[in-house]
């Protein structure tokens, strides 16, 4: 089967700060591909740009085997590429519910009343049922990371793009996102996570890239990513503090 996504010599720079160089990888379907790499590395940059936020100095981005590197952000949303952001947006006068109500009838056209059924079953699946009337700002950080998973399930993506949906979370915390995201895989999704906290790497990933250097440094099995040299060394160090 051909990758949902592919992304060819992708690079861009900020005047004289090249923070992409070269960056190239592919993405299978309902793999969930792990992004690590160091602050800064441009991880944020990587996913705005596949988001079209931003837009690329050179390189491509194909989607489903459909050249998307010109589209709009409301065209990517609409093929089927959500996000989350690395600092919760929902909404904080809205309730939980209302959050990713309003993600169905913006991001995929639906009508208040197909957006509220979409937003109920989501909201059982990211495990907010019971907060659903709560408000977006009164919830904890694991709830509003919760929600912004949610959120960006009701566009209807096949594609979701996290970014640090498990950071500044308790150990514990982070077993309910990974618990979040297995049921997120066996719904067929395919996800690409960037994560500074390695046991989200280890156990809910199938694969994990190294971006640093502005390239793609490795990418393979988290395991043997997570213990080679180039971690390591890019790390050197840091590594342990994250994890
Ligand atoms: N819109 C922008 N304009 C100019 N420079 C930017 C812009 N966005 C990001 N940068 C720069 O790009 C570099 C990479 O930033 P990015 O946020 O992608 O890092 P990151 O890998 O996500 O780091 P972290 O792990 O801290 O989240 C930084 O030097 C940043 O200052
Ligand atoms: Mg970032």
């Amino acid at each position: 089967m051909a990758p949902i996504l592919t992304v060819e010599d992708l690079g861009i720079s900020f005047g004289s700060n090249h923070v992409l160089k070269s960056v190239n990888y592919t993405l299978e379907e309902n793999e969930i591909l792990g992004v690590i790499g160091p602050n800064g590395a441009g991880k944020t940059v990587m996913l705005n740009i596949l988001t079209g936020m931003l837009k690329p100095t050179k390189g491509k981005v194909s989607f489903n085997g459909e050249d998307i590197t010109g589209k709009s952000v409301n065209e990517r949303v609409r093929l089927g590429i959500g996000r989350t952001f690395q600092i919760p947006r929902a909404f904080e006068k809205m309730t939980a519910y209302e959050n990713v109500m309003t993600g169905g009838v913006f991001g995929d056209g639906l009508s208040e009343r197909q957006a509220g059924d979409r937003a109920v079953e989501i909201l059982e699946m990211i495990g907010l049922s019971e907060k659903s009337m709560a408000f977006a700002g009164k919830l904890s950080l694991l709830d509003r990371k919760r929600l912004e998973i949610g959120v960006a399930l009701a566009s209807g993506p096949k594609l979701l793009l996290f970014d640090e949906v498990a950071g500044g979370l308790t150990e514990s915390e982070v077993s309910d996102i990974l618990a979040i995201v297995q049921r997120i895989k066996a719904e067929g999704y395919s996800v690409i996570w960037i994560e500074h906290v390695i046991q989200t790497m280890l156990k809910g990933t199938d694969r994990v890239l190294l971006l640093a250097d502005g390239r793609d440094i490795l990418a393979g099995l988290p395991a043997e990513v997570m213990a080679s040299e180039e971690v390591e060394r890019i790390y050197l160090g840091v590594k342990k503090s994250h994890g």
